[in-house]
């Protein structure tokens, strides 16, 4: 018994101005003709039936992925009124599926890519058949290669076993987010992982962790589960009005104590911010690269530059994210993209 769910429900505030409310990262194309997340849903599918894949997304985006997704049969969507976050998120997934008997739950992002599939399956098949045999919160780790601050960072403990191919550890401890200091000491002590943001668990154990861990969301649990039971959007509606905005990260998995981590080497990449075009778009003789439209740059380095309508030209600036869309420019200093979310937000409050 198997099934995968795909959160689909982010903002992607960190792609500002490409992304926008109505077009967040997942359904953005960063490589060839696919967004990400179509290339989500095929490489599960090489795997798991679509009917056993659900997706979890908002009311506002719900529409949109309705039409980007034409396989995925319509009772498999699950639409929440709002956005409160993975840890809403996933609990909702739970209630959706602990009738069926049960099941494994692959848990995926709908935010990055995948370089290696078969890679992908194979450790996913090892987490789903470790989930299935012990009350653990599985995690999927990624070898970090730089202090990023936009990770979660997972300490692995012992070596437990090993299952096709696949080495599975315990966890000694989970960070979601740390500052710069703290990512570059996990760096040197050379024990720790990314959280790739992918999990593996049976329904059963994360309700539980919920109800160990997060007594805002625990509260709403009877009604929920009623509400789900009943199709009732707008019992629903109430429970998601005033649930708390929390990730699964900070929510559960940096307090829970029976959390495992198995290495996931199969190329992945989160794209997380413009910075990380770099990787994915050439450059020119002077590192600068143009992800999209026309520039001329004249002395400049190391730029990420993306045009759509007008032609982008800079002298002499170096370092710089620059962005021209339908209604927004942004500049914004390379070391600095991961504060284009202030943006986002400060937007958000003055309308
Ligand atoms: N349905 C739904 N509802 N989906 C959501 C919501 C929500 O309210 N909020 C976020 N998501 C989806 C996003 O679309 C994305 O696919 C996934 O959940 C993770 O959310 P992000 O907002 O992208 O999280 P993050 O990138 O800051 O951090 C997470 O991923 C990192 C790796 O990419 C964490 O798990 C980190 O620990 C991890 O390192
Ligand atoms: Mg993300």
């Amino acid at each position: 018994k198997l099934c995968a769910v795909i959160m689909a429900g982010g903002t992607g505030e960190r792609f500002w101005p490409k992304s926008r409310a109505a077009r967040p990262k997942q359904l953005l194309c960063f490589t060839g003709k696919d967004s990400l997340l179509r290339g989500t849903i095929n490489r599960l599918q090489k795997w798991i039936p679509v009917e056993n894949i659900l997706v979890v997304t908002t009311e506002k985006l719900a529409a949109t992925i309705e039409l980007h997704l034409p396989e995925l049969p319509r009772q498999n969507m699950i639409v929440e009124p709002v956005g409160r976050n993975t840890a809403p998120c996933l609990l909702l997934a739970a209630l959706h599926v602990e009738n069926k008997g049960d099941p494994v739950m692959v848990i995926v992002p709908s935010d990055h890519v995948i370089q290696q599939n078969d890679r992908f399956v194979s450790i996913m098949k090892a987490a789903s058949s470790v989930a299935a045999a012990s009350d653990v919160l599985v995690t999927i780790g990624i070898n970090p290669t730089s202090p990023e601050t936009g990770y979660g960072y997972i300490m692995a403990g012992q070596l437990l076993t090993t299952e096709g191919g696949a080495r599975i550890y315990s966890v000694i401890r989970f960070v979601e987010k740390p500052d710069r200091l703290t990512a570059e000491k996990y760096l040197a002590e050379g024990n720790y992982y990314w959280n790739s943001g992918m999990f593996v668990w049976r329904p059963s154990i994360l309700l539980s962790s919920v109800q160990e861990y997060l007594p805002g969301i625990t509260k709403k649990l009877p009604q929920m589960r009623r509400a789900v039971a009943d199709n009732n959007q707008e019992l629903m509606n109430a429970c998601y009005h005033d649930m708390p905005n929390i990730s699964i990260d900070y929510g559960v998995m940096e307090k829970a104590k029976n959390v495992l981590v198995i290495p996931g080497d199969f190329g992945w990449d989160d794209i997380g911010s413009w910075a990380a075009m770099e990787r994915i778009a050439p450059a020119d003789a002077d590192g600068n690269v143009l992800v999209g439209g026309e520039c001329l740059n004249i002395n400049s380095e190391n730029c990420i530059i993306e045009a759509q309508s007008k032609l982008v030209a800079t002298v002499g600036v170096k370092n710089m994210v620059i962005v021209e869309s339908e209604d927004v420019i942004l500049i914004c200093p390379k070391e600095r993209v991961q504060d284009i979310k202030s943006v986002v937000n400060q937007l958000r409050l003055t309308g």
